[in-house]
């Protein structure tokens, strides 16, 4: 499989994080696949990473204790607005896959949900990764999605946690990525997808361990 180059919240060190301009930038730099976070307020689903609002907006406080209209109101950088879900998945219109990270409580169904409408109108599930840190959130996602188990932290069982959630894809860390563990992933029918990638020395060490893609802010560091 080639290696593939995902966009980490869009072309982040180009652009505002988890904007429509960061993704769409990273589509221009040829990004096959973009990864975004996502929480849910009020019934929508809005693409954003901290769960507090004052790193990456104007604004101030929990994500999950504003409204939706305050959380449209703000700027997230460069007067972008935070986006929802599907402003993001129109936006990307089949240019790119997407990687949806579960980071909010109570997001695997709706977000299950919206994508199993899409797929009603012409999107193949495969075009989606559902991915979380959060496991037994992520277990709760409809199975006709991949999923993507994410791991910070070493532990002494992946692929105990991998198989009970059916997981297409081992997430991980680059600090705990090791030829051998991508080698013992391999063997379990798992694909290895590594953040957060930024040095191109890193992608290219990364890519000759075996390693299938790379999550990075600077997509234009690929090596192609
Ligand atoms: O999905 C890869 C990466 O985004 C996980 O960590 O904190 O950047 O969402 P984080
Ligand atoms: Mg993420």
């Amino acid at each position: 499989m080639t290696f593939l180059c995902i966009g980490h919240r869009g072309a982040s060190g180009h652009a505002p994080e988890n904007t429509l301009k960061a993704f769409e930038m990273a589509i221009e730099m040829q990004c096959t696949w973009i990864e975004l976070d996502v929480y849910a307020v009020e019934n929508e689903l809005i693409v954003i990473h901290d769960d507090k609002l004052e790193r990456t907006t104007d604004g101030h406080g929990d994500v999950m204790d504003a409204s939706l209209s305050y959380l449209r109101s703000l700027d997230a950088g460069d007067g972008e607005k935070i986006p929802t879900l599907i402003e993001v998945i129109e936006l990307v219109n089949h240019r790119a896959c997407i990687n949806v990270e579960l980071k909010g409580a109570g997001t695997a169904e709706p977000v299950s949900q919206l994508l199993i409408q899409l797929c009603q109108r012409g999107w193949q599930a495969e075009e989606f990764l559902i991915s979380s840190f959060d496991h037994p959130e992520l277990a709760k996602t409809d199975k006709i999605f991949r999923r993507g188990a994410l791991f910070a932290k070493k532990v002494d069982d992946y692929f105990a946690r991998t198989t009970r959630l059916g997981a297409y894809a081992l997430n991980l860390s680059m600090k705990i990525t090791t030829a051998e563990l991508v080698r013992q992933a391999h063997d379990q029918g798992l694909i290895v997808l590594v953040y957060t990638v930024n040095k191109h020395e890193d992608m290219q060490r990364l890519k000759a361990m075996g390693v299938d893609g790379i999550f990075t802010n600077f997509p234009d560091r690929f090596p192609r």
